[in-house]
């Protein structure tokens, strides 16, 4: 296309009121394209605020069915859930122990609001009591996972969660072969038609520090970069997509989503057939909650904007702590 020039071409034209806006704009962002992360516990009675994260709870089950409602209300119709178990050891058992906490929260959800696609996430960080991703040998200090171990356990917690009536399995755990590890896990289960989300692109990165508070999932020790990706990289970004892709998944995920956004483009324009997730993580919703709580910018807009932007690098969805204000502010017509 051959542009014309000034004073034929002036764009202002088409800048001039919220409808004409409205009518060229080019990425639209919907309530139903978001996913709000809920954080579950033991116990009754319980909606525990998450110090690090202004209007997040921990919740216990008895306590969940008046949010679902809430979010059903928002036009919120996708949720991810992450557990905090009573016990937490080697091995991370209430991960895939059929009472666990995810498998007894999956039901009461689904009773709530039949129609809410519930995601469960796949990982051992927030079930073993060293706090790292799957299974760590004793005499390890530095957290290197044992993976072909921790296949076998992903497997079982997927296929858990599955007969608990999830719709969709989201492994987080970045361990070579998880996708097809637990792909072969639920068809030999019956479960053929459970969609897999991979976290296929997971980077090492600061900004999951709140979440670890939340889900009680920070390692003791070492930390997690033997397994998930240097932050550097963006070819090894795509290898990590084909590999998935290869073994099974349905869906991609890139993770963080703000300081990230050149690798969603990238991944998309890759696999532009294949549904791509973007996580809006912890720690980019604390330093916005932060510094709207100090008037310094106005949350409101910049959240909207942040959130568009990653719809614009390639996301078809998000999954956002502010799932719930951005849904309300996307229903009243001024944002
Ligand atoms: C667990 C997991 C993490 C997040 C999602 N799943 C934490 C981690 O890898 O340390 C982070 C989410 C967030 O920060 O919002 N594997
Ligand atoms: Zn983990």
């Amino acid at each position: 296309m051959r542009e014309g020039s000034f004073p034929a071409t002036r764009l202002r034209r088409l800048r001039q009121n919220a409808n004409l806006r409205e009518l060229v704009r080019e990425t639209h962002l919907n309530a139903s394209q978001l996913i709000l992360p809920l954080f579950i516990r033991h116990g009754s009675g319980i909606k525990q605020p998450i110090a690090s994260m202004p209007g997040h709870f921990q919740w216990s089950v008895d306590r969940l069915a008046d949010e679902i409602h809430t979010l059903s209300r928002l036009g919120i119709r996708s949720v991810i859930l992450f557990g905090i178990p009573a016990q937490k050891d080697p091995f991370g058992k209430d991960a895939y122990s059929d009472s666990g906490i995810i498998q007894t929260a999956i039901p009461v959800i689904k009773e709530a609001a039949p129609s809410l696609i519930v995601i469960s996430d796949v990982c051992f960080c927030e079930y073993t009591d060293h706090g790292h991703c799957g299974v760590v040998a004793s005499h390890d200090s530095r957290g290197n996972v044992d993976n072909d171990q921790t296949l076998a356990l992903l497997a079982k917690q997927a296929v858990s969660h599955a007969r608990a009536g999830t719709d969709v399995i989201a492994p987080s755990g970045n361990m070579d072969g998880m996708v097809q590890a637990i792909r072969q896990a639920l068809d030999e289960a019956g479960f053929q038609n459970l969609p897999i989300l991979s976290y296929a692109v997971k980077y090492a990165s600061a900004m999951y520090g709140p979440f670890r508070q939340a889900a009680e999932g920070a390692p003791k020790f070492g930390d997690r970069r033997t397994y998930q990706m240097n932050s550097a990289n963006v070819e090894e970004a795509i290898r990590e997509c084909a590999l998935d892709i290869a073994e099974g998944a349905d869906m991609l995920m890139v993770k963080p989503a703000h300081t990230y956004l050149d690798v969603i483009c990238r991944v998309k324009q890759a696999y532009p057939g294949l549904p791509l997730a973007a996580y809006h993580t912890s720690g980019e919703f604390a330093m916005l909650k932060a510094a709207a709580e100090k008037g310094w910018l106005d949350e409101r807009h910049g959240v909207i904007e942040i959130l568009t932007a990653i719809r614009r690098a390639g996301a078809d969805m998000i999954i956002t702590y502010y799932a719930k204000e951005a849904a309300q502010w996307l229903a009243s017509s001024d944002v």
